[in-house]
């Protein structure tokens, strides 16, 4: 590829990324938007344009980009925000009109996602976490009400966001307390043993979905995102919570337990497993330099640590992971014996994979 061409490519990818990035900022002024209409808060802020402009204007001189150039662009993103706030989907806010919610485990990092979410949508969030104090504060930060497992008796939706392990035990007691007609689900990154589980154990009458957000608690929105369901036994409660997922831009797959825990053996187990080993054995390097796609790897790695436990739950739980893992090793172990005359098969086979990343979950 001659430079002009890789050039050309390189800018496509960076305006590809810029465009994600301003969905981004789009969504996250949308949901401010909502807050600023209950507080009854003006959508434009004059005084923090300008720290804001100061501060971009400070940050370009320092990459040596002329601020006056840069200004304008802020400008037309300030307009878009301010018109993006004015848009807030009001509508879209009362998709979970008035529902009741309680999230169990809604002091950790998803718990407090689907509240947030929750929350936007115009329902009325309840969080349970183990500890009065904790789940106080956790509720006063996203103005949300703290309660307590026994809130599923009078709540339409309960969301149950607690570690993997956990799951089967905190299920059967919260689904214990809940009304018929009532919908349980749960986040477990792992169904085998665990809601084919749940779903034998909850009362008659309680509508029962097992969800799997393939994101982090990081993500700002459900835009453009991958939840899967297995479903066992759905109802009108789950069908406006799917809607509500469906028009909050979010992809709801539907798949079995083993369907689910199979693709995660790849996605996740493995996965995982490589940095893991990777990660642990770059304790050789001696440390700079290193080049930037190190850099990146490394920042991968280090991330699993924020998630550890579930990491380490999706290894021990997902019966699926570990003849995943045992071809790993074998893999490795092969390739580590490689002959010059083998590498042009390896780089086929390799080839061949990459083609079929293309396809999207
Ligand atoms: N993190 C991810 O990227 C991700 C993605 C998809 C799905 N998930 C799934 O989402 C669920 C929650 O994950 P998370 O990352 O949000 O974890 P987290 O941040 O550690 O939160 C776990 C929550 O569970 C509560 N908890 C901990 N131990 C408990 C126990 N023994 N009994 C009852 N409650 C307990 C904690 O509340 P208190 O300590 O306040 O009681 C906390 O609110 C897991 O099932 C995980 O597999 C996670």
């Amino acid at each position: 590829m001659d430079d002009v061409a890789r050039i050309r490519d390189r800018i496509d990818e960076l305006d590809q990324e810029i465009v994600r990035l301003l969905k981004n900022r789009h969504e996250n002024a949308k949901a401010l938007g909502r807050i600023k209409s209950q507080r009854g808060l003006d959508y434009r802020d004059p005084e923090r344009e300008k720290i804001i402009l100061s501060r971009i204007e400070r940050a370009a001189t320092s990459l040596d980009l002329d601020p006056k150039l840069i200004r304008p662009v802020f400008e037309q993103i300030f307009a878009l925000s301010v018109q993006a706030q004015q848009d807030h989907p009001e509508k879209s806010a009362k998709r979970l009109d008035q529902a009741r919610i309680l999230i169990v485990g809604g002091t950790g990092g998803m718990g407090r996602f689907f509240a947030r979410f929750a929350s936007l949508q115009g329902a009325k969030v309840k969080i349970a976490g183990r500890e009065i104090n904790k789940t106080r504060t956790a509720a006063k930060e996203m103005e949300v009400e703290p309660g307590t497992i026994l809130d599923a008796a009078s709540s339409d939706i309960v969301i149950l966001s607690v570690p993997t392990a956990e799951t089967v035990r905190v299920a059967s007691e919260t689904a214990s307390l809940m009304a018929a007609g009532s919908l349980l689900t749960d986040l477990s990154s792992v169904k085998t043993g665990i809601s084919d589980r749940v779903a034998e154990k909850i009362p008659k009458g309680i509508e029962y979905m097992s969800l799997h957000p393939l994101f982090g608690p990081s993500t700002d929105h459900l835009h453009g995102q991958t939840i899967i369901a297995v479903s066992y036994r759905p109802g009108q409660k789950w069908s406006k919570l799917v809607r509500a997922f469906q028009r909050s831009g979010s992809k709801v797959v539907t798949m079995s337990a083993a369907q689910h825990d199979r693709t995660m053996a790849y996605i996740q187990g493995l996965h995982h497993f490589g940095l893991i080993t990777l990660g642990i054995a770059l304790d050789g390097m001696g440390g700079e330099p290193r080049t930037q796609s190190l850099r990146e790897t490394e920042a991968r790695i280090a991330s699993l640590l924020d998630n550890w436990d579930n990491i380490v739950g999706i290894q021990l739980l997902n019966p699926f992971v570990p003849p995943v893992r045992q071809k790993f090793l074998e893999l490795t172990g092969n390739l580590a014996q490689i002959r010059p005359a083998q590498a042009s098969g390896v780089k086929k086979r390799l080839a061949s994979n990459v083609q079929k990343w293309t396809r999207k979950l």
